[in-house]
């Protein structure tokens, strides 16, 4: 995690810097959206001048309420992005090496949110979705092996698979950390088999295909839980979708009742 993240600020605050620390996208676009009308506090539409308290204001862009956490007495926008990771960023807070890190990439699209963490691991080779939140809960339970949320990927493989390997792959695979748990894996074309898993191991599915005898070429992560990639380029971010959110949250069990 960062460790130069501010920590958030209580009491009568300046509405375009609390909504610029919300990963809308920093002060300007804030200050552009409460230009245009399109902010409301406490129902009424709020103007540049405006003042709030993040733990008692109901802040809302388009009508749609910006949710706080206050865990803890601290008071900061919970914020979830979903990232397309490019082939060669290295999911870490820091790279001793100097890589560019998935930190890097969100900073390019936005100012990083306090607290901002990544939610499991793809490696340096690996494109396709990363989920980043400020929610811990969250994150811990996404994690768990506990929860099973499931991961999909899309592996460009070197040869033929054969009905036998696939048929294995799914059973489960012995790795050297133990045997794999039953996987969903369809053959989308000649080489390219979509796998969807409950674990996450270190580099898990290259090693599943080595196991049966296939070198995994390119490796992309399309899904995890109800968060699909689409569209959104490499390289891009974007938050995710209070649908989204209301999904991913009670699949991780939150958010039930
Ligand atoms: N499995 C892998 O082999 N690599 C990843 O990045 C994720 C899952």
């Amino acid at each position: 995690m960062p460790s130069n993240t501010p920590e958030p600020e209580a009491g009568p605050q300046r509405l375009q810097k609390v909504l610029a620390s919300t990963g809308i996208g920093g002060r300007r676009p804030a200050e552009a959206l409460i230009a245009a009308g399109r902010v409301t506090v406490d129902g009424v539409v709020a103007t540049l001048g405006t003042k709030v308290d993040p733990t008692r204001s109901l802040i809302a862009v388009d009508g749609r309420p910006i949710r706080f956490d206050t865990r803890g007495g601290e008071t900061a926008r919970a914020v979830t992005l979903v990232l397309h990771k490019p082939f060669g960023v290295v999911v870490t807070a820091s790279d001793e090496r100097g890589r560019a890190t998935v930190f890097d990439i969100v900073a390019q699209s936005m100012p990083v949110p306090p607290g901002l963490r990544y939610v499991g691991r793809l490696d340096r080779d690996t494109t396709g979705l990363l989920l980043l939140t400020t929610d811990g809960d969250l994150a811990n339970r996404l994690t768990h092996p506990r929860y099973k949320v499931e991961k999909v990927y899309e592996a460009i493989v070197e040869g033929e698979l054969s009905d036998a390997s696939l048929t294995r792959l799914r059973r489960g695979v012995d790795l050297e950390d133990g045997p794999t748990a039953p996987a969903d894996v369809v053959r989308l074309s000649s080489g390219l088999i979509r796998i969807a898993i409950h674990e996450g191991r270190s580099r898990q599915v290259r090693r599943m295909f080595e196991a049966v005898g296939h070198h995994v070429r390119r490796l992309r992560r399309i899904a995890v839980g109800p968060i699909r990639l689409g569209e959104l380029e490499e390289g891009a971010v974007r938050p995710i979708t209070d649908a989204e959110e209301r999904a991913l949250r009670h699949r991780a069990g939150l958010d039930q009742g």
